[in-house]
């Protein structure tokens, strides 16, 4: 029996997606046999509605040194983030002197752009290569994980925070309870704590499963963030939807009774009940639809490779790991994923074993199919690569929300 992380009642599986190696565990041939595998499943708590991995690795196994994730390999996404920044800047009036704090900064993609309007600020990360990063742009980065603790010592050395934000963070983080106590501390009291992460309801409308991997212990609604929050005299004032990651939603909380609820929070509860994110029925449905995206991507990725079709793969993304493992794509399949991520290149995929290549020798490879696994950021790259594409008579192959084959 299995408790939820959030409230401890029992919670019910739904999906099984098997044995997963590390999401973003890319490696060198020497590490294969050593690998590190778990089981990845998920839950439903039918009572704070929260959705959580039964099981997760370490933190330490998945942020540190060597971490392969660098935010600011996608253009759009740094535009997003300034435009984030902005919006925080107007609702909260910052001054010079006020202080956010980021939690989870990565490479400073989005805590830059309040260093560059002189705003006190501190960037929270863990993960020392992509920390070192953000600390060369000027920004000032405790390289550790954000805990009660820290935010204990936040207080006693800057003081309590006007805004504290997250953005893909906060889903990744199984002791919930340990941050919401932290940030009930550290806000001020008019003070607001914004995150964004992966919406649950995109996830279970397109089926994109391969938001689920091992970093991804929590997969979002406003229903279980009012739940969580609700335990920590913190409340959602507000709520934003995002295109951001296939689909992202913004909650804004602030301490209980402080400030006005806008009427988003209403509707968006509204919106999750007639999608029927309350009940264990919705995610069933959803694993059905898993199941059909698998049979129909083997059956396809089977035919070309008996027809001796050329298929490569664009985006070395910690959602493919889950896509390859659970579907038992192999090299045979796919013959290499190109990225733009100097880390990754010449490693292998987790688990899959695909070869990681850089970005630089996709034009040179000439395919006959090139599977999109960086979905989420489709506009950008099929924009940056129509000529090529287009010129070469390329298609691209889409598994999201179900596959096809697009010119
Ligand atoms: N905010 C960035 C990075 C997201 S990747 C973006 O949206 O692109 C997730 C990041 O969270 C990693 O850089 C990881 O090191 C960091 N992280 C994980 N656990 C954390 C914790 N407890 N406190 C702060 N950061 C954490
Ligand atoms: P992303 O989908 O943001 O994240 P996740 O790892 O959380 O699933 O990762 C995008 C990956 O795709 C990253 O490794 C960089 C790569 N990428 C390119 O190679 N070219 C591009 O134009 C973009 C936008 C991303």
């Amino acid at each position: 029996m299995k408790k939820c992380l959030i409230c401890s009642s029992e919670v019910e599986k739904f999906i099984d997606l098997g044995q997963q190696p590390i999401a973003n565990g890319f490696l060198k041939k020497e590490q294969f046999k050593s690998e590190y595998y778990f089981h990845m499943e998920v839950a439903f708590c039918p009572k704070c509605k929260m959705v959580q991995l039964v099981e997760q690795p370490d933190r330490e196994q998945m942020f540190h040194e060597n971490y392969a994730f660098f935010s600011s390999t996608s253009n759009y996404m740094k535009e997003h983030f300034h435009q984030f920044a902005s919006s925080v800047i107007k609702l909260q009036s910052l001054k010079e002197d006020s202080l956010v704090v980021e939690i989870g900064c990565n490479d400073g993609i989005m805590i830059q752009n309040f260093m560059q309007e002189g705003i006190r600020h501190l960037g929270v990360e863990p993960s020392k290569n992509v920390a070192e990063v953000a600390k060369s742009k000027g920004i000032n980065v405790t390289t550790e994980f954000f805990d009660v603790k820290l935010a204990e010592d936040t207080i006693a050395e800057c003081g309590k925070a006007d805004a504290i934000l997250s953005a893909n963070v906060m889903c990744h983080i199984p002791y919930m309870h340990s941050i919401f106590e932290g940030i009930e501390k550290l806000l001020k009291d008019d003070g607001v704590f914004i995150f964004e992460d992966p919406y649950v309801g995109d996830i279970i409308q397109k089926a994109s499963f391969d938001q689920i991997y091992d970093e991804h212990t929590f997969l979002f609604s406003v229903m279980s963030v009012s739940y969580l929050a609700g335990m920590h005299n913190l409340e959602v004032i507000d709520t934003e939807y995002q295109i951001t990651h296939g689909g992202s939603m913004r909650y804004t909380l602030a301490h209980k009774g402080r400030k006005n609820i806008s009427d988003n929070v209403e509707k968006q509860l509204q919106k999750e009940k007639d999608l029927g994110l309350d009940t264990l029925s919705a995610y069933e449905r959803f694993t059905d639809k898993v199941l059909v995206v698998k049979n129909d991507l083997m059956k396809l990725l089977n035919q070309l490779k008996d027809e001796g079709k050329k298929v490569v793969a664009y985006g070395a993304t910690s959602k493919s790991t889950t896509v390859t493992n659970f579907f038992g794509i192999s090299p045979e399949h796919i013959e290499f994923i190109c990225d733009t991520t100097p880390t990754k290149h010449n490693k292998f995929s987790p688990g899959a074993h695909i070869p990681v290549i850089p970005y630089e020798k996709f034009r040179e490879s000439n395919p006959d199919y090139v599977v999109l696994f960086a979905w989420n950021h489709a506009k950008e790259i099929m924009e940056k690569e129509k000529e090529y594409m287009e010129s070469n008579g390329i298609k691209w192959i889409m598994y999201v929300p179900d596959v096809k084959v697009v010119d």
